[in-house]
C-alpha cells in the first residue's frame, strides 16, 4: 500500500485541476482496489484473514461517516441489506457520536473515511469500541488515526487525493464496501457460489464502465453551461441511486456554490415538488433497474410542472423514458450492483464543469477543508 501511494506523482499531469485528474484516475484505482479484494480468477471475495467475527452470528451492522464517505456508507446499506439480509444502521458521524445509541455487543461498526482523521468519525469509532463493537475501517490513508484504532482495516487503494471534494476515494470506498457486502451475503448463506461468481465478475467490469462514463465528458460540459445559470438544482434518485443523487447535489453545491438538494425520488411530492417550475433543473439518476418505472413516474410529475429534466440513465432507460428531457446522459447498460460506482462519474463531471463554467476554485472551494479534524 505504501508503494501504491508513492507510485502516484502528486501533480496535475495534463489536467487543469487535481479534481479532474482524480476523476480520470478512477478506472485505474478502482481496478487496483477490486483486484485487492476480489479473486478474479476464481470469482471469490478475498477479505482480510481472521476476521474476529462470524457473519452468520452478527446481530447488526452500524456505519458512521461524514460527507461523501457517509454517502458511500449509505449506498452500502442497500447492498448489505440486499445481499446479506442484515439490518444496517447508518448515521452521520457528528450525529452518531452524541446519539447515545444502544449497541448490541458483538456487532460490526464500519467507519468510512478518506483521510482517516475526521474528528467526528474517530469519535464514533471510539464510542463503538467502548460499546463492544468490532470496528472495521475503510480508509484511504492506512497510517491514519482511524486505521490505527480500528480492529480491521480495509484500505481503499486510491492513492493521495488532493482535490478537497472527494472523487476517486468515493468510488474506491464503494468498491470495498460492495466486496464486503458480497462476503457478508456469502457468510450468512444468502449468496451461493454461483451468485458470488456473478457478482465478482460484475465488480470486475466496473473500471471498464467508468471509462465509458468518462467519454461523456464533452457532452456533460455542454450541459453544465446551462446548469451554471440556474439558482437551484434538484437531484433525484431511488435505491442505490438515491445516495448518488445526494452526492451529485453535495458536489454541485460545494464546487459551484449553486444551491442544490438531493432527494429520494419518492419524497418529491412531500416537499420539493413545490419548488419545481421552468427555472428548476432536475437531475434524475435512473438506471434501468427494478425501480426504474417508479422514478419515471416522479419524472413525469416534474415534467408536468415544466421542470427541466436532465436524465442520467442507460440505453434501455433512455429508450423507455418517454419524456422530454432537456438533456440525457446515456451510460451503457450495466449490471445493477455496480451502477453507483459508474453513475458517480457523471455527477462528478456535472459538478466539475459547472464550477469551471462559474469560475470557482475547483480544487479548493471556499470555506471547505480536505480533512476536518476539529468539530
Ligand atoms: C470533508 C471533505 C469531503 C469528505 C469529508 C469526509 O468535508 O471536503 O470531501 O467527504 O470531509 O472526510 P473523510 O476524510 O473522513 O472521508
Amino acid at each position: 500500500i505504501q508503494s501504491t501511494a508513492s507510485a502516484f506523482l502528486v501533480d496535475k499531469g495534463n489536467h487543469r485541476h487535481f479534481m479532474l485528474k482524480e476523476i480520470y484516475e478512477q478506472p485505474e484505482v478502482v481496478a487496483r482496489t477490486t483486484a485487492h479484494y476480489l479473486d478474479m480468477a476464481n470469482g471469490k471475495v478475498r477479505l482480510p484473514a481472521d476476521l474476529p467475527f462470524d457473519w452468520a452470528k452478527l446481530p447488526r451492522i452500524s456505519i458512521a461517516a461524514c460527507g461523501t464517505a457517509y454517502l458511500a456508507g449509505l449506498t452500502a446499506k442497500y447492498w448489505f441489506e440486499r445481499f446479506a439480509r442484515i439490518q444496517v444502521d447508518i448515521d452521520i458521524a457528528s450525529e452518531f457520536r452524541y446519539r447515545e445509541t444502544p449497541m448490541v455487543p458483538g456487532g460490526l461498526m464500519i467507519v468510512v473515511s478518506q483521510s482517516g482523521e475526521t474528528a467526528d468519525t474517530l469519535a464514533s469509532l471510539r464510542y463503538a469500541k467502548e460499546n463492544g463493537q468490532h470496528v472495521l475501517a475503510v480508509v484511504n490513508v492506512p497510517t491514519s488515526t482511524i486505521a490505527r484504532e480500528s480492529h480491521i482495516v480495509m484500505p481503499t487503494l486510491g492513492g493521495p487525493e488532493i482535490g478537497v471534494a472527494s472523487t476517486k476515494a468515493f468510488t474506491c470506498q464503494l468498491a470495498v464496501l460492495a466486496s464486503l457486502a458480497i462476503a457478508a451475503g456469502k457468510g450468512r448463506g444468502f449468496i451461493d457460489e454461483a451468485d458470488e461468481d456473478r457478482l465478482v465478475r460484475a465488480m470486475m467490469e466496473a473500471p471498464r464502465y467508468i471509462n465509458e462514463a468518462l467519454k461523456l465528458e464533452g457532452h456533460i460540459a455542454q450541459i453544465a453551461k446551462s446548469l451554471s445559470k440556474a439558482p437551484n438544482v434538484l437531484y433525484l434518485g431511488r435505491g442505490t441511486s438515491y445516495p448518488i443523487a445526494l452526492e451529485g447535489a453535495l458536489k454541485l453545491k460545494e464546487l459551484s456554490y449553486i444551491h442544490a438538494e438531493g432527494y429520494a425520488a419518492g419524497e418529491l411530492k412531500h416537499g420539493p415538488i413545490a419548488l419545481v417550475d421552468e427555472a428548476m433543473p432536475v437531475v434524475v439518476i435512473a438506471p434501468y433497474d427494478r425501480i426504474y418505472e417508479k422514478t419515471v413516474s416522479n419524472m413525469q410529475e416534474v415534467a408536468a410542472r415544466g421542470g427541466q429534466i436532465i436524465l442520467v440513465t442507460d440505453e434501455k432507460g433512455a429508450e423507455h423514458a418517454g419524456i422530454d428531457s432537456i438533456a440525457t446522459i446515456v451510460l451503457p447498460d450495466l449490471p445493477s450492483t455496480i451502477t453507483p460506482l459508474v453513475y458517480a462519474v457523471p455527477v462528478q463531471l456535472i459538478a466539475y464543469h459547472t464550477a469551471v463554467e462559474m469560475g470557482t476554485d475547483v480544487d479548493q472551494p471556499r470555506n471547505l477543508a480536505k480533512s476536518v479534524t476539529v468539530e
